[in-house]
């Protein structure tokens, strides 16, 4: 059964507001590697499990067309509030469902949404919608991330680490295929021509609100605030405010640096 932990409103309006547009880094390497394996025209795209499009919209540019799948109501309803762009839509679907034609597809993509499918019945539809030569891009990245701020000589990890202690009961076992470096999505990815590239580093430049509203972003925290909301709240202003701390400001609007790490799976249909 698909996973079921985005389905609330204000869950999909924090991801529309603290989430990461991927970066241009994995957007390059998916778009060199389509153009390497079936070139153009780039048709049509597929993004599953698109959120609330953020990871969609990054694809309007390259492609005639780009449609955005995801189970949840909630997610999709905050993606088409962003409007905008002609050539990209939005459809509720299942990974393991996808409503298209036939060898209709130039890429399928999922950003940080793989390790929620049944990779086999995924795979299944990817390999009857693609073109020949067709390519899928499944790209992830690595939780706790690092903050940096330049006053400060250490990144502050501790106290990112110990956010992650505090969230770590509450991880759906599916957090440990991410923790895993999708080595379990690689291997079930059923074309022979597939490639990995890990340690891809990408920095944002973010403010100390911007940090506590992607941690709550993050399912495993909407777990948490579910389970024990005071102790939820507590363990954020208590980031918060060791960061202030640590930073020497006052603000939550001062600005620092979130480096993350990235990795990417490549594959490509057989002719
Ligand atoms: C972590 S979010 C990623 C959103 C977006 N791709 C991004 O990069 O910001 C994962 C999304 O996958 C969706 N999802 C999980 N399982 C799914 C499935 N089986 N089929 C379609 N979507 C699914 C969730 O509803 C959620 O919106």
């Amino acid at each position: 059964m698909a996973a079921r932990l985005f389905e609330e409103q204000e869950h999909a309006a924090l991801y529309q507001k603290y989430r990461p547009t991927p970066p241009a880094e994995i957007r390059n390497l998916v778009l060199n590697y389509l153009q390497r394996k079936k070139g153009k025209p780039f048709g049509l795209a597929v993004d599953v499990g698109c959120g609330s499009g953020l990871s969609t919209r990054n694809l309007a540019p390259f492609f005639e067309k780009v449609v955005g799948i995801d189970v949840s109501g909630a997610q999709i309803e905050e993606a088409k509030k962003m409007g905008g762009l002609n050539n990209v839509s939005y459809r509720l679907g299942l990974a393991e469902e996808l409503e298209f034609e036939d060898g209709s597809v130039d890429l399928v993509t999922a950003g940080t949404a793989a390790h929620w499918f049944d990779m086999e019945k995924f795979m299944k539809e990817v390999h009857r919608i693609l073109k020949p030569k067709g390519c899928l891009a499944l790209y992830c990245y690595r939780c706790p991330f690092e903050l940096r701020y330049s006053a400060c000589p250490e990144p502050l990890t501790q106290i990112v680490q110990e956010m992650f202690k505090a969230l770590a009961p509450y991880e759906s076992e599916k957090r440990q295929i991410v923790q895993n470096e999708y080595k379990e999505v690689f291997d079930a990815i059923t074309f022979p021509d597939k490639e990995r590239f890990d340690n891809i580093p990408f920095k944002r430049q973010v403010s100390i609100s911007w940090v506590i509203g992607f941690i709550k972003s993050l399912s495993y925290y909407q777990t948490f605030q579910k389970k024990d909301p005071e102790a939820a709240k507590a363990s954020l202003e208590r980031m918060e405010q060791k960061l202030l701390q640590a930073m020497g400001v006052s603000s939550s609007e001062t600005m620092l640096e979130m480096r993350l790490n990235a990795f990417c799976l490549l594959a490509s249909k057989p002719e």
